[in-house]
């Protein structure tokens, strides 16, 4: 059965690829201290490791894709609601209410709805989708992301010519979310994209990873996924999708304007203010490899033809 054309090819995936083959298709304001900041996004330099051990110089060519192990897609987190301390979410969000679950999906719109996740998962055939995801802070996965396209959502409530943007939200429930109950950031967690970029096919909403569904700290029951751009672009645990006319603004942006900006594609050539893109580290290897622009994901660059992305950045 043919797989996704974007899904990086099973050829260049090793051992945990054995585990793909099995399977194709299946159903189914507050303003920021520099200290608070620097822990919120990390300040990866190029030559030490986390536990600042040295780390050989990256190398110049591309390197094979393999799929992360499950266990660090689980452990290695980030999730602010619960806690900046990646190690800390699993724990903390372990018995976060995931079902039922809705999601309100409205703004200009012809055919506002509330859908129910387990409903969206009937209604959609849940897709194997492999794609690399490179955080801001220099790290990267290969991820068996299960979920559907966003278009397909967004074709049910029949966006209106004046719909220019898509804008999500988390959940807000501090009683759930101890990191909430913090005032380091303006809750809840919003992200936006432009609406043709939430059309793109590489565009999807997940409901699952390596064949079962989402675990709460990957951001159950349901979270974006957008490859190219950086990983905070993947909202997590939404619970509200917008049309609007005007872009909007994430919760980033709000942190930190100078920092953040509202495209976040994967670039190489454009650092951010406090440390170079240029490079990353893939979780599970010791060796850093060189960063692409759109994370490799070249089929979205006509989305920019024609913008500045050190401006866009
Ligand atoms: N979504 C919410 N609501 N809260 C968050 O803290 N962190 C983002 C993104 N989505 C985040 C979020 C960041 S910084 C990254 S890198 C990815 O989720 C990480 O996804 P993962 O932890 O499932 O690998």
């Amino acid at each position: 059965m043919a797989k996704f054309r974007n899904t990086i090819p099973a050829s260049e995936i090793t051992p945990e690829a054995l585990y793909i083959n099995r399977r194709q298709f299946m159903k189914g304001g507050a303003a920021l201290s520099a200290a608070a900041l620097l822990a919120a996004c990390g300040s990866p330099p190029p030559t030490v490791d986390e536990e600042g051990t040295a780390v050989p110089a990256p190398t110049s060519t591309p390197l094979p894709d393999t799929l992360t192990s499950e266990q660090e897609i689980l452990n290695y987190v980030n999730f602010y609601e619960f806690t900046r301390d990646k190690e800390g979410v699993a724990e903390l969000a372990r018995d976060l209410i995931t079902s039922p679950w809705e999601v309100a999906v409205g703004g200009l719109v012809r055919n506002p709805g509330v859908y129910d996740v387990d409903d969206l998962k009937r209604r959609f055939d849940q897709e194997e989708r492999i794609y690399r995801l490179r955080c801001v802070e220099g790290w990267s996965m290969v991820i068996p992301w299960l979920g559907f396209p966003l278009h397909k959502l967004l074709a049910q409530v029949e966006p209106l010519p004046a719909a220019r943007y898509v804008r999500f939200e988390t959940l807000y429930d501090p009683a759930q979310m101890p990191g909430q109950r913090t005032d380091w950031y303006e809750w809840p967690y919003v992200e936006g994209l432009r609406l043709d970029e939430a059309m793109h096919e590489l565009t999807i909403l997940s409901t699952g990873l390596y064949d079962k569904d989402l675990s709460p700290q990957n951001g159950a029951p349901i979270r974006l996924v957008v490859p190219w751009k950086y990983g905070f672009k993947s909202i997590k645990s939404i619970v509200k999708i917008d049309l609007v006319e005007d872009q909007p603004e994430s919760f980033w942006m709000r942190s930190s304007p100078r920092e953040y900006g509202f495209y976040a594609n994967v670039n190489p050539n454009v650092p951010h203010p406090r440390w170079s893109q240029a490079t990353e580290r893939r979780i599970g290897e010791v060796r850093r490899r060189r960063t692409f622009l759109f994370n490799g994901y070249d089929e979205v660059a006509p989305l920019y033809e024609g913008m500045d992305l050190t401006e866009n950045f």
